[in-house]
């Protein structure tokens, strides 16, 4: 017999009515329509609305809100301006407690959909005030009707417009950005148009230190040449506060990577100094550093608390950036050893460990999935294992040479539920049982989660 299909009880282009019942990891409400799942943009749970539906998959369709019918209790007015159009938030019109609730349901949810993992996921540590929380604006740059703009694509557009503040960056970045757009039109700087692969200045990125306010300007060009460099300069120098270094990044290639690989430090610092804990790092241009330094030190103790390390133990730092992770363990490890892929990173991270007077660690360039199993071969153990990979999560021949080098623990730190979940359930049938995980609200007014999770080693 031929098994029947079953018809989704909607179409394109109807018009209906749902109760949203809870978020995707999106941000976008959901809500169920004669049980079939229908994703609905810029709503929240709670609301009761009109919607269209606009596309439809064999599990799911998305409807656009019409009316509200009735708001929910959660609903609040969105702060910013540009909310919605720049897509760079997602949940501004989401009260703060609810926006933390959304996240450890999330965390919960995927851990438990995807990998079959069910353990206490307490509640989110968000911040006393989710704002201006940001330490790092990139922004393109445009121009329109010969005005210089600098701010976000417009969406599903090339077109840029300009951010009049954003209020999730530090206000020095904000302030960073807007002058350089004026410095920029003032002097007539050629602006980079996407199309024709032409003219100059691409891009504007700030990195303000919350610790020390220094100010970090790079400028990403389409060239090497600046002729105006030195009068840029002294602009900049006049109309920023703070400034301690300007940067020219090159990049010529076409496309969406932001930085290049050749930089020349025009004036002054090529990084910052920021302070997390007790420590200090600098951090330059090309290195990744956590956009949200205050919360950092919270998820860095989270992590602490999870590492539990008594001062023997040697602890691995994979994807370790410019070393945080593992200079904040050093005083508590015997020796703290970190794996990072960009060579620029590194360097950072060998001269934060001199910085800070820090003897017991060590830093390697690389992939951690190419560099961890030589570090095996050569006979290095780790007792405990930080891992903090970028959203695509852990390469399966690192997570693979973990288990074979069997540490105690591992500490799973992450920016995407989706893939953490995929990799603890790797670990979980390989030797490993996930304890308990802590959210923790890096990224207030988005949809982005970060989490801490624990393992520890089953003994057989
Ligand atoms: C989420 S960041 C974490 C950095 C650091 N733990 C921190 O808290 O600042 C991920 C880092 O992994 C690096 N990375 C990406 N792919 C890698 C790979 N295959 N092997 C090692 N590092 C990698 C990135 O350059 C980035 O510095």
């Amino acid at each position: 017999m031929t098994k029947q299909k079953k018809k989704a009880p909607v179409s394109i282009g109807d018009q209906i009515e749902l109760q949203i019942v809870g978020l995707n990891h999106q941000g976008e409400g959901v809500g169920r329509f004669h049980s079939f799942t229908i994703f609905v943009p810029d709503t929240v749970p709670n609301d009761q609305v009109i919607a269209r539906v606009i596309s439809l998959q064999k599990n799911y369709a998305r409807a656009l809100p019409e009316k509200i019918l009735k708001p929910s209790p959660f609903r609040i007015a969105p702060f910013c301006q540009h909310y919605g159009a720049c897509g760079g938030c997602q949940l501004q019109h989401l009260a703060y407690q609810q926006q933390l609730q959304f996240k450890q349901n999330l965390v919960a949810d995927t851990l438990k959909r995807i990998a079959q993992i069910e353990i206490p996921v307490h509640p989110t540590i968000g911040m006393a005030n989710p704002w201006q929380y940001r330490n790092k604006a990139q922004v393109p740059v445009g121009v329109e009707a010969g005005i210089v703009q600098a701010g976000f694509y417009e969406k599903r557009s090339h077109k840029i417009v300009n951010l009049a503040s954003c209020p999730i960056q530090h206000s020095a970045n904000d302030e960073t950005v807007k002058v350089v757009r004026q410095i920029l039109q003032e002097m007539g700087i050629s602006i980079y148009s996407e199309a024709n692969h032409t003219g100059f200045v691409r891009q504007i990125m700030t990195r303000t230190s919350f610790a020390t306010g220094d100010i970090l300007l790079v400028l990403v060009t389409n060239g090497r040449r600046f002729p105006q460099a030195d009068n840029f300069v002294q602009h900049a120098r006049e109309k920023i506060k703070n400034l301690t270094g300007i940067v020219q990044n090159i990049n010529t290639k076409r496309g969406n990577t932001i930085l290049g690989p050749e930089e020349v430090t025009l004036w002054g610092n090529h990084y910052i100094t920021e302070k997390i804990g007790l420590l200090q790092f600098k951090v330059s241009s090309r290195s990744f550093f956590q956009v949200n330094p205050l919360q950092t030190e919270k998820l860095y103790a989270k992590t602490k608390e999870y590492a539990a390390l008594t001062g023997q133990e040697t602890v691995f730092d994979l994807y370790c950036g410019i070393g945080t992770i593992a200079l904040y363990l050093a005083a508590q490890a015997a020796k703290v050893i970190g794996v990072e892929i960009v060579e620029a990173a590194v360097k950072d991270a060998r001269e934060n460990a001199k910085l800070n007077h820090i003897n017991n660690a060590e830093f390697h360039t690389g992939a951690a999935e190419a560099v961890v199993p030589k570090l095996l071969q050569q006979g290095y153990r780790a007792d405990v294992v930080v891992v903090d990979p970028p959203r695509k999560g852990c390469d399966k021949t690192l997570l693979k040479t973990i288990t074979i080098m069997q540490p105690k623990r591992i500490v799973y730190v992450s920016c995407n539920p989706a893939t953490l979940a995929r990799d603890l359930k790797y670990l979980n049938e390989n030797g490993y049982k996930a304890l308990e995980a802590q959210p923790v609200d890096m990224f207030p007014q988005t949809s982005h989660v970060e989490t801490v999770v624990l393992m520890s080693r089953v003994e057989n």
